[in-house]
């Protein structure tokens, strides 16, 4: 495994990190028990969960944050962990509706430090943005979570770099801390939703990607491996396609140019003696800004699949190749 840094965070976190997102809910908790403790064998110490996780699941509302806290009680790792969370998403029923309002985020990190069984969150990030907010309201009580030790670093998920911007300068301007890290939906093959998306989530564009350039800004990609794009199962027409997870990537990874990047990945892994999952990592891990892949592993196969693309980096030719 290797290891980056993120400003604010002491521990350094392993480059790849572990989506938990269906823990305790669709992955029954032996499973998610089963893939934590591989990853945590193969130097993995960097977990994604949020509040939300899994309430679109019968009974799945905190299903995640529950299972993990469970788990690092059970292995006695907390200490060795980044712990991520995040709140502030709509409810599922109003998503047009923002919840960022002081009473609504702590309302959320209480229940979260709850769920998770631990007195602080590594990085908390705020799961959607609402432009409408004045951004010193919101930096204004992450502020003061964060001089109650109840958070020791910020993150911002689906926000624009726009909207990162201001806050850095807002933050700068009033002696407050700044979101160090965002999240978006980034990976080899390039979402074709609009940006953002019907359900407020950001995709990788032209604006974030400078913007990390200039910035130096760390980037937890979701959805790095394009929900399995790169696996093999995704070819042709996919008029065989049936489950309703395969009817998504259909949605928004089907795409001439995503097949051409497809093929180029499975060349550069028989070259290599990889998978195309891993070549599709390695291309996030060799980009100019740091970038912390989120895997969304199902299995304890998966999960060693995608570890073992940490140590991978690409040449600037083969990412040019890759991208065609
Ligand atoms: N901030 C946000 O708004 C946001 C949004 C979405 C996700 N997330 C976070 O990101 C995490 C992961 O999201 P994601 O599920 O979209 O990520 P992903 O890793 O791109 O997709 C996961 C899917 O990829 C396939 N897969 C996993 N490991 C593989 C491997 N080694 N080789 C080949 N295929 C593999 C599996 O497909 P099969 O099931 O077909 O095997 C799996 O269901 C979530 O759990 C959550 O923590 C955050």
């Amino acid at each position: 495994m290797d290891y980056g840094t993120i400003p604010g965070i002491a521990l350094a976190p392993s480059v790849i990190c572990l989506g938990t997102g269906g823990f305790g809910s669709s992955i029954p908790r032996e499973t998610a028990f089963a893939i934590l403790d591989a990853y945590a064998g193969q130097g993995g110490n960097f977990l994604d969960t949020a509040h939300v996780y899994a309430a679109w699941e019968p009974g799945g509302a905190g299903a995640s944050e529950r299972t993990l806290g469970a788990w690092l009680k059970r292995s006695g790792l907390r200490r060795r962990f980044v712990v991520g969370t995040k709140g502030g998403h709509p409810h599922l029923q109003s998503m047009q509706v923002s919840r960022l309002s002081p009473v609504e985020i702590t309302q959320d990190l209480g229940e979260s430090l709850e769920r998770l069984d631990t007195n602080t969150i590594d990085l908390y990030w705020l799961h959607r943005d609402d432009p409408a907010v004045p951004i010193g309201e919101i930096l204004g009580v992450l502020n003061e979570h964060l001089a109650a030790g109840r958070v020791r670093a910020l993150g911002a998920s689906n926000w624009s770099m726009t909207r990162l911007v201001e806050a850095a300068a807002y933050a700068g301007a009033h002696g407050m801390q700044t979101f160090c890290a965002s999240q978006i939906g980034y990976s080899l093959a390039q979402s074709q939703l609009p940006n953002p998306s019907a359900d407020g989530t950001r995709y990788m564009d032209g604006q974030a990607w400078e913007g990390h350039c200039q910035r130096g800004m760390p980037l937890m990609a979701f959805s790095s491996q394009a929900q399995g794009f790169f696996s093999g199962k995704y070819v042709g027409d996919g008029r065989n396609l049936k489950t309703g997870k395969d009817q998504t990537v259909k949605k928004i990874y089907f795409s001439a140019r995503n097949f051409e990047r497809q093929k180029r990945a499975v060349a550069l892994a028989e070259k290599y003696g990889r998978t195309a999952n891993q070549i599709a990592l390695a291309y996030l891990l060799s980009q100019p800004f740091p970038v912390f892949p989120i895997v969304g592993s199902q299995t304890v196969e998966q999960v060693l699949d995608s570890c073992a693309a940490a140590a991978l980096t690409l040449r600037p030719g083969e990412i040019a190749w890759l991208e065609g």
